[in-house]
């Protein structure tokens, strides 16, 4: 379990407090039974029986179905005084009430009590097995945490995100929900809040059950810091894939798009922009697997890329996702490094040919600087002006050594949802491992000459927003802060 120092110094204060405004209970004999507890210390306020009813007819949370709705470890930490309070504005917001102590008691009382939840208060609605925890992805959990705000959830809980507490504490507090809740009665509770907390300001969100389950994944994630993603591509499917069946769905569904030898020249690629990727030219058995499975199981978006790339796990199932990746990795190996990104004269005919878009493009502003690989560096940038708002911004970050290392573990490794590097290369020339699949090609950062007349503000808007119609994707989900550390690291590549 893992607790931030705030809240550590939080749990201190109420389990003194607590323990002297409850002298009795912390003297409470180990014979007392549980009943005998819960019926001297904990009725006055929590009910432990009868039907759901408004919060403001009540004085604390129901405890009616308690013995489905918490993880064990959790109850015993609340009901000892080691845990945070969850109403920061307090469970009765509408009545001016002096701060508010929870009771504590001891760790065999909580365990006794414990028991008996598990023994009287199990919720016959919920279905044990209802959500399976070790089936969630990680692409399921951001997802979840979209949906969590797109359907107001934030609007009224807390959550934590990169290490801060945000939300309307308004009602309860869902950042360490992991650690907390029994994952089958939170999916339960989700299907219909009402049936548990009717009249009481809750909301019913109309999400479809997939996008609820995703919800209930994020949220058993929230206070996990060592949470277990499942990863699709380890599963049986992947294990039995076959290339020629792979071959077979290229044919059927890819190569109206990607072309039939994967060169992006299919009947629909004249009308779409970006083009569809030139898997010919991706050395597919180097991309990590999840991005690949993520880009064809769940389509472009999920990727921050284009939507006319469709989610196909739908339509060829995982068994066919699975046979179609075997088959591009089978078949598709990229071109030799060196002559991937910027075409020259002296290229090799079969890299020419692959290549030749991106030829077109490049030319257009190579005839000027001579179009040899030396001056080859300056890009034909189509790349949308950002708003005036934006390139007046300036990078608030100092060049300084962990800006510009922490820039570029974001850029070799961690940035998702793909490392910089994949497209714009280890060195920023824009010779990644995807480059040449990409039309236009990925901006060279190592060209000074070009870069220097690229303001800060240009750069942080299209590594937020992407370019549309090119390959470059949107990295919304970083912080302002990371981005400029990204800026100042790019900077740093210009020669
Ligand atoms: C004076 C009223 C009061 C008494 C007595 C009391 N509680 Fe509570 N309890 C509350 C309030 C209020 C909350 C909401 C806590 C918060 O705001 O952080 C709560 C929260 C809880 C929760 C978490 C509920 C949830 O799911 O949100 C549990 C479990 C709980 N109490 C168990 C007990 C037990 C067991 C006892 C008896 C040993 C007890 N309480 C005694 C008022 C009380
Ligand atoms: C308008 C405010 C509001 C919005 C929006 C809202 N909730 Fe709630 N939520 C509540 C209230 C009020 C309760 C029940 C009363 C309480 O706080 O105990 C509640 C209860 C819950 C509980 C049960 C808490 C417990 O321990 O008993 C969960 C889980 C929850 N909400 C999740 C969500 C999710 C997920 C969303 C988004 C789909 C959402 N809420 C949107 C106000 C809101
Ligand atoms: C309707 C057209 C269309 C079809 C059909 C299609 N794709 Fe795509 N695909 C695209 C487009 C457009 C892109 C480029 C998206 C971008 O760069 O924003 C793309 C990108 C990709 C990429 C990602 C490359 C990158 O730039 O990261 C992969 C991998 C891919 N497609 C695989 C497939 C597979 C496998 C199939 C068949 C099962 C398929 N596509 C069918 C349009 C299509
Ligand atoms: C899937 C490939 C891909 C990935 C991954 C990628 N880029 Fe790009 N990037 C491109 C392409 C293609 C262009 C050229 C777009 C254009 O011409 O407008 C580009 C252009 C850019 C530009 C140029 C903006 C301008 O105004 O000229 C910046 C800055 C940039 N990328 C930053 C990044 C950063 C930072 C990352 C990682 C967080 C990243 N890119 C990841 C493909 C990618």
């Amino acid at each position: 379990m893992n607790i931030s120092r705030g809240m550590a110094i939080g749990y201190a204060l109420i389990a003194s407090v607590g323990l002297m405004s409850f002298p009795g209970l912390s003297f409470a004999s180990d014979q007392m039974t549980a009943k005998e507890i819960l019926q001297q210390n904990c009725v006055q306020c929590h009910r432990l029986e009868g039907k759901a009813d408004s919060r403001f007819n009540l004085k604390a949370p129901d405890l009616i179905w308690a013995g489905s709705k918490y993880k064990r470890p959790w109850l015993i930490s609340w009901l000892t005084g080691k845990e945070a309070p969850l109403y920061a504005k307090r469970y009765r917001w509408d009545l001016a009430e002096v701060p508010f102590k929870h009771p504590v008691v001891k760790e065999s009382e909580a365990n006794a009590i414990a028991d008996y939840f598990a023994e009287h208060n199990k919720d016959p609605r919920v279905k044990v097995g209802a959500f399976d925890l070790s089936k969630v992805t990680k692409f399921e959990a951001d997802f979840g945490a979209m949906a969590f705000k797109a359907h107001a959830c934030l609007g009224c809980h807390t959550i934590n995100e990169d290490g801060k507490v945000i939300g309307g504490p308004q009602s309860t507090a869902l950042h360490a929900s992991g650690q907390r809740y029994d994952q089958d009665w939170l999916f339960r509770f989700g299907l219909n809040p009402q049936d548990f907390v009717p009249h009481s300001g809750e909301f019913l969100a109309d999400a479809t059950e997939p996008q609820l389950r995703a919800v209930i994944g994020y949220l058993m994630t929230q206070g996990v810091n060592d949470f277990k993603y499942y990863e699709p591509w380890t599963s049986p499917e992947f294990g039995m894939a076959s290339v020629s069946r792979g071959k077979v769905l290229y044919k059927e569904y890819c190569s109206q798009c990607h072309g039939a030898t994967g060169k992006g020249d299919g009947p629909a690629a004249s009308g779409l922009d970006p083009k569809p990727a030139i898997h010919a030219n991706i050395p597919f058995e180097k991309l990590p697997m999840e991005y690949l499975y993520n880009v064809i199981n769940h389509g472009g978006p999920a990727i921050g890329k284009s939507p006319n790339m469709p989610y196909w796990g739908l339509t060829i199932g995982q068994q066919g996702v699975a046979d179609v990746i075997a088959y591009l990795k089978a078949t598709f190996k990229g071109v030799p490094d060196g002559v991937k990104a910027a075409p020259t004269s002296g290229m090799p005919a079969k890299a020419a040919v692959i290549a030749a878009p991106v030829a077109v493009a490049a030319a257009a502003t190579e005839t000027s600087s001579g179009g040899g690989q030396s001056d080859a560096c300056v890009q034909l940038r189509k790349t949308a002006k950002a708003p005036d708002s934006f390139l007046a911004m300036t990078n608030p970050l100092a060049a300084s050594a962990e800006v510009i290392q922490a820039g570029k573990t974001l850029f070799q490794k961690s940035a998702k949802p793909a490392a910089c590097a994949m497209c714009h290369g280890e060195k920023g020339d824009g010779k990644g491992i995807m480059g040449a699949a990409l039309v236009p090609p990925p901006r060279n950062f190592t060209c000074n000459v070009m870069m220097k007349n690229i303001p800060d503000g240009q750069l942080f808007w299209i590594i937020k927003n992407g370019s549309s119609g090119t390959g470059m994707m949107s990295f919304a989900g970083l912080s302002d802060d990371k981005v400029w550390q990204l800026i100042q690291y790019i900077r740093s590549l210009a020669r």
